[in-house]
């Protein structure tokens, strides 16, 4: 594995790899060592062309774990406003020495671009490229998963989840704005590669061309789906305002009514299914502030898994290593 572009293009033995190493990775917090000496002497660059919290930094807090330096990069403030083309960044960024790209960049096939064109030489991880895919969210969601179903406690001292391992015969539903969700395409491919049962729950308007080929099943009525299917998970989406055409922009109360995640849908739910959110969360619109805090929530852990998950990527990517020689 050079690069990590996709989850489309990963096989389930690569998958489980990276979520097997984010086990070790996660193991090396709960002994309290702050960092591991394995990328020493390395830069990691962190691209972003796009707005991030949570990828950005536990990108950062990831590198820095594994001894990496990191250079921060964001296109507000920087030479793109006068102009400077992709591949001049690029390059003037790998010019002060960079052993790993993580890009997130508003244009589908980006990080593809980056890892295929010449410009650059070293591994390329995709943080997000416009609609197209989210793989390290995909990643960490299978890995928050897998843990919460084999019921490995959150936080507190864990002697480390489940190995070797996939999401075998798990219901999944993933819930609203899927047409501009890089985060639901990458989720497809792993949860479906992962052995899991993909459920996609969305009005018609805000599902992609195409979608009737994607290994899921399509629901068009939140509440008929919730009493049809047990779920182990419901995974609900952010709505995207800023991809949104006009035209295709919901009224946010019938929104809210019909898609959203209320305290009633969630008294639906079985009770031992999770709710997960990639956040950044709309609370009261897609999300009730009942669900995103509720018990079964896993949002944060998703955000604290984040980082075990891009340490595993990233020493994956840099070291060439299957596992960790811990
Ligand atoms: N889930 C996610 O990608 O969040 P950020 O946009 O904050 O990175």
């Amino acid at each position: 594995m050079k690069h990590l572009l996709d989850t489309a293009s990963l096989s389930r033995d690569d998958a489980i790899g990276i979520l097997d190493i984010a086990e070790e990775m996660t193991l090396v917090s709960e002994r309290e060592v702050k960092k591991l000496p394995v990328l020493r002497g390395r830069t990691v660059v962190n691209l972003f062309f796009e707005d991030s919290t949570r990828t950005r930094l536990s990108f950062e807090a990831a590198a820095k774990r594994l001894s990496a330096d990191v250079l921060n990069f964001s296109a507000k403030g920087s030479s793109v406003s006068k102009g400077e083309s992709l591949q001049d960044t690029i390059q003037t960024i790998s010019a002060m020495g960079a052993d790993a790209i993580v890009v997130r960049h508003s244009g589908a096939g980006t990080a593809h671009r980056l890892a295929h064109t010449g410009w650059i030489d070293v591994p390329v991880v995709n943080a997000g490229d416009g609609t197209h895919e989210h793989p390290t969210q995909a990643l960490l969601d299978a890995f928050t998963l897998r843990r919460a179903l084999a019921g490995v406690p959150a936080s507190g001292p864990v002697k480390g989840g489940p190995r070797g391992q996939g999401l075998d015969g798990a219901k999944v539903a993933i819930v609203g704005d899927i047409l501009h969700s890089r985060v639901a395409r990458s989720n497809v491919h792993l949860l479906a590669l992962l052995g899991a049962d993909v459920h996609l729950i969305a009005p018609p308007t805000l599902l992609p061309w195409g979608v009737e080929n994607w290994p899921v099943t399509i629901h068009y009525d939140f509440d008929s789906a919730l009493s049809a299917e047990d779920f182990a998970a419901v995974m609900m989406l952010r709505v995207q305002h800023e991809r949104m055409h006009e035209s295709f922009f919901p009224n946010e109360r019938e929104y809210a009514r019909l898609w959203g995640l209320s305290a009633a849908r969630l008294a639906k739910l079985p009770e031992t299914s999770f709710i997960m959110h990639p956040g950044p969360m709309n609370r009261g619109f897609e999300i009730s502030a009942v669900a995103a805090d509720s018990p079964r929530a896993l949002v944060l852990d998703q955000v604290e898994n984040g980082v075990s998950v891009r340490m595993a990527v990233l020493y994956r990517l840099l070291t060439g290593q299957e596992e960790t020689n811990d």
